[in-house]
């Protein structure tokens, strides 16, 4: 199977809508992003020093659109999206610099009852381990039910007929008997289904998923990643969808965002980073990874090498100790995120333009 044919189309127009103007003449405008981060940087004081855990990274997600955030273990993708929640326990950490717009509010100074409404309520959140998420002494009725009539007011016979409706579009079968089970008398698939349930509660524009599926056998993944397709989709859902697994998800994500040490060092099209990676640490990744568009592969390659201490980042490119192809410059200073190649896609490599289809 090639890959080509399973990616969904790029919504390239989703944040341009017609419009009538005063004058009633009908005219085109482009509203800003659903969600805008700009040079965001958050830091925890340790007793080792600062980790600069997220060093200036930038990203839109259109209305509708799923941006996927990957990289390994450490690079910052968890603590991105926590800044996006405001959840950053502070102290340690600190959100130390950026700006975070969505759908026309800056969260880095709403207040903070707003920003409570707002997470699971505009902002659903789905995370890798339900058991963690979910109460285990509420029943997974009482789980839904609350959010909504917290979030909505509503009484609890609507409640409760939204949550049978829920658990209908989440694909689970019998729900009046679910939703008098407590989380663990459910299987890991049927509880990432209810914390997907959960996060649709209250129609929300954005979900951000951490690691959705990653405790889950590959089977139940696929099934799980499917259903947050088609649902967000059917929905007009933005989607942030966070794995360090690369092979997953070009079938799911318009954008795809490659992490490293605290900063995207690539960013475009599913296409364009499966086919054309242009970052020497984009490339080690899709050679680390069961690819689905190669019909067998011989051997997979782990990255070479260990990330960065985060407390002793240099003004040189973070990669460089792992990199084959540095040179002399990428010592001296720290390569930004340049446009490259096709529209949308950027790397932040010094040699970017010289590393075509190295992969
Ligand atoms: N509370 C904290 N105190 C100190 N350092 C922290 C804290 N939370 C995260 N960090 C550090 O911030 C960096 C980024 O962590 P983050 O959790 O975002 O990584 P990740 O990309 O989500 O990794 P994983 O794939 O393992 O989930 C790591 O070096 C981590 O040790
Ligand atoms: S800037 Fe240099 S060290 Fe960094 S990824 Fe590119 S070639 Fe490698
Ligand atoms: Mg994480």
């Amino acid at each position: 199977m090639m890959i080509d044919t399973t990616f969904r189309t790029p919504i390239r127009n989703a944040h341009k809508n017609k419009i009538k103007t005063s004058q009633g003449i009908s005219g085109s405008v482009v509203l800003p992003p659903l969600l805008s981060i700009r040079n965001l940087h958050t830091e925890f004081r340790t007793g080792r020093g600062v980790v600069r855990a997220v060093g200036g990274i930038s990203y839109t997600v259109e209305a509708g659109e799923t941006v996927a955030i990957v990289g390994e273990s450490g690079s910052g993708k968890s603590v991105s999206a926590m800044s996006i929640l405001r959840l950053i326990p502070d102290p340690p950490g600190r959100i130390a610099n950026g700006e975070i717009m969505f759908d026309g509010r800056d969260l880095l100074i709403l207040p903070e009852e707003a920003m409570r409404k707002l997470r699971g309520g505009e902002i659903g959140m789905i995370f890798q381990e339900p058991m963690t998420s979910l109460n285990p002494v509420l029943t997974i009725g009482r789980q839904i039910t609350e959010t909504l009539e917290q979030h909505r007011g509503a009484t609890p016979a609507a409640a409760h007929q939204r949550a049978r409706d829920l658990l209908g579009m989440v694909g689970i079968a019998d729900p009046d008997r679910r939703l008098k089970q407590y989380p663990h008398q459910l299987s890991g698939g049927m509880r990432q289904r209810i914390m997907i349930a959960i996060a649709l509660t209250c129609d929300p524009k954005l979900i951000i998923a951490d690691e959705p599926t990653t405790a889950l056998d590959v089977t139940i993944q696929a099934q799980i990643l499917e259903l947050m397709k088609d649902l967000t989709q059917r929905l007009n859902i933005a989607l942030v969808i966070i794995t360090h697994n690369l092979g997953v998800v070009a079938r799911y994500a318009n954008r795809v965002n490659v992490m490293y040490a605290g900063r995207i060092v690539e960013s475009g099209s599913a296409a364009a980073i499966y086919h054309d990676p242009r970052h020497p640490y984009t490339i080690a990744l899709l050679r680390s990874v069961p690819r689905l568009d190669r019909p067998r592969q011989d051997r997979l390659d782990p990255v070479e090498g260990q990330p960065p201490d985060l407390t002793r980042l240099d003004a040189g490119c973070a990669f460089r100790p792992r990199c084959r192809f540095a040179v002399a410059a990428c010592a001296e200073s720290s390569p930004a995120l340049t446009a490259i190649g096709e529209s949308g896609h950027a790397a932040a490599c010094f040699r970017a333009a010289d590393i075509a289809r190295a992969a």
